[in-house]
């Protein structure tokens, strides 16, 4: 671990009893109260739902400062990675803490094309989904079923066997996401190409057929690549958190990965971008377009409904990635000459939420999720495959994640407590 300082102690007094806590600090001046001997020295136990303040460990990998929305993996500023790198080479950075050079890079893609194709055997489970089955859902049991086939790579000892490791999850998840878009229509598999690159692959794979002469459109191509480079990485988000608690037990990788999918899935965390389209296809279909009745809505404490796309744990200013993602799903509108009634709603809404008090108060913004489907959409990305499209995107980071937590030697299986309020011994008769 880099630059972790102990940099002083807290005092504690709970009655008569005072024990002192270290201070710990990291490399961007972040401060912690060590509680480790908390539980053992006072039987006392922290209680916060949802781990609003817990830190579960020290990490180098990704860095963000939410007041400010600065977000950067080993370092790099987001919009630097986004303008200039390869979503490889981004995914390479993460895992292995450097950005790789040329020969390296090659290297790295080579194994992604090598592992690219899926075990015949592998490829039969897709007969066997519903057509409707969600294609989030085909993907984790895809994750968890990877482990089977390629037990040999469960020992992650060497550095050969980990980049082994990262392109197959990497190359294959890739093929086994658009295999499952083209067994939801009906339509015959198309394998990998070694001559693509891992965006123009993907894009190939989704919407070539037998019968048409598929171009990969360079637009489309690069928006890919950008946008799998925002969803890269974000610390200690929920679905890291579980790809983590899963290995925490010495599960391996892939059934980690296949749990990480699951969580992503919901539509608090990446199952948002899904959500965002459907709801301002609702606001369309349902409420006329009217953008003043949805915010009340949003803000009505007797009412469940949330405004997807907008909030966030940790950014309490605007998500940087939102705003890449903004300009982007512009640049790729007008490039691609298409017009959607669904941005401009998305822009007036937007603006609604900007200037209200209640969102204003509570430092709600759009976040990451709010215009990347918008940018999907104008792809030809169906809408249930945006938050696949997520999963590819954020496997590198779930990968250097569990890797940090293999190596860190603080690491011991997640296991939290409890503040128990049931009915205290109470006998059967
Ligand atoms: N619409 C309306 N009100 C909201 C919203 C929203 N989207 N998000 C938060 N609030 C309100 C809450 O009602 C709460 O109000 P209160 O203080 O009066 O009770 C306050 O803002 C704080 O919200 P919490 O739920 O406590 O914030 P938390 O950090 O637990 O949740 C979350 C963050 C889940 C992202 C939340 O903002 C949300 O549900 N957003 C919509 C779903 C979404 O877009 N998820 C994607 C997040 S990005 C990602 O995971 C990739």
């Amino acid at each position: 671990m880099l630059n972790i300082k102990n940099t002083g102690t807290a005092t504690l007094t709970i009655g008569d009893k005072t024990i002192k806590l270290p201070i710990l600090e990291g490399s961007e001046h972040e401060k912690a109260i060590d509680i480790r001997a908390l539980r053992k020295e006072t039987g006392f136990i922290t209680y916060d739902p949802g781990f609003v303040n817990t830190g579960c460990c020290k990490s180098d990998i990704t860095y963000i400062d939410g007041e400010k929305g600065i977000l950067r993996y080993r370092g790099y500023g987001i919009n630097d990675l986004a303008d200039t790198c390869e979503f490889v080479e981004v995914a390479y950075l993460l895992v292995h803490g450097t950005l790789p050079n040329k020969k390296q890079q090659t290297e790295f893609s080579e194994h992604l094309n090598n592992h690219s194709m899926l075990h015949e055997d592998m490829r039969h489970f897709f007969n066997n989904f519903p057509d409707h089955a969600h294609p989030m859902a085909t993907l984790s049991a895809m994750a968890v079923s990877l482990s089977s086939f390629y037990p040999e790579l469960e020992d992650t000892s060497t550095q050969e066997n980990i980049d082994y490791k990262v392109t197959r999850l990497l190359s294959k998840m890739r093929t086994a996401a658009a295999f499952s878009y083209k067994k939801s229509i009906g339509h015959p598999i198309v394998q990998p190409r070694h001559d693509l690159t891992y965006c123009e692959n993907f894009l190939n794979m989704m919407f070539s057929t037998p019968v048409n002469n598929y171009q990969v459109d360079p637009i489309v191509a690069k928006a890919l690549n950008k946008l799998l480079i925002l969803h890269a990485d974000h610390e200690q988000n929920c679905s890291a958190s579980v790809v983590k608690m899963v290995g925490s037990s010495e599960a391996n990788l892939y059934a980690s990965i296949s749990a990480g999918i699951c969580a992503l899935w919901g539509p608090l965390h990446g199952g948002a971008n899904q959500h965002v389209i459907e709801m301002l296809e609702r606001i369309i279909e349902e409420d006329n377009g009217d953008v003043k009745k949805v915010i009340e809505r949003a803000k009505d404490k007797n009412d469940s409904f949330r405004l997807m796309g907008v909030g966030h744990r940790v950014y309490k200013s605007y998500d940087p990635r939102a705003k890449v993602a903004k300009q982007m799903c512009k640049d790729v509108l007008a490039k691609l000459g298409t017009n959607d009634p669904l941005v401009d709603l998305a822009q007036e809404l937007e603006e609604a939420v900007l200037a209200d008090e209640y969102f204003q108060s509570r430092s709600l913004y759009p976040n990451i999720d709010f215009y990347t489907g918008l940018t999907y959409r104008a792809m030809g990305i169906p809408t249930n495959m945006f938050t696949v499209m997520f999963a590819i995107g954020r496997i590198p980071g779930w990968i250097a994640q569990w890797l940090e937590m293999k190596e860190d030697p603080h690491g011991r299986i997640g296991r939290p407590r409890q503040i128990y309020t049931g009915p205290t011994q109470r006998s059967i008769s």
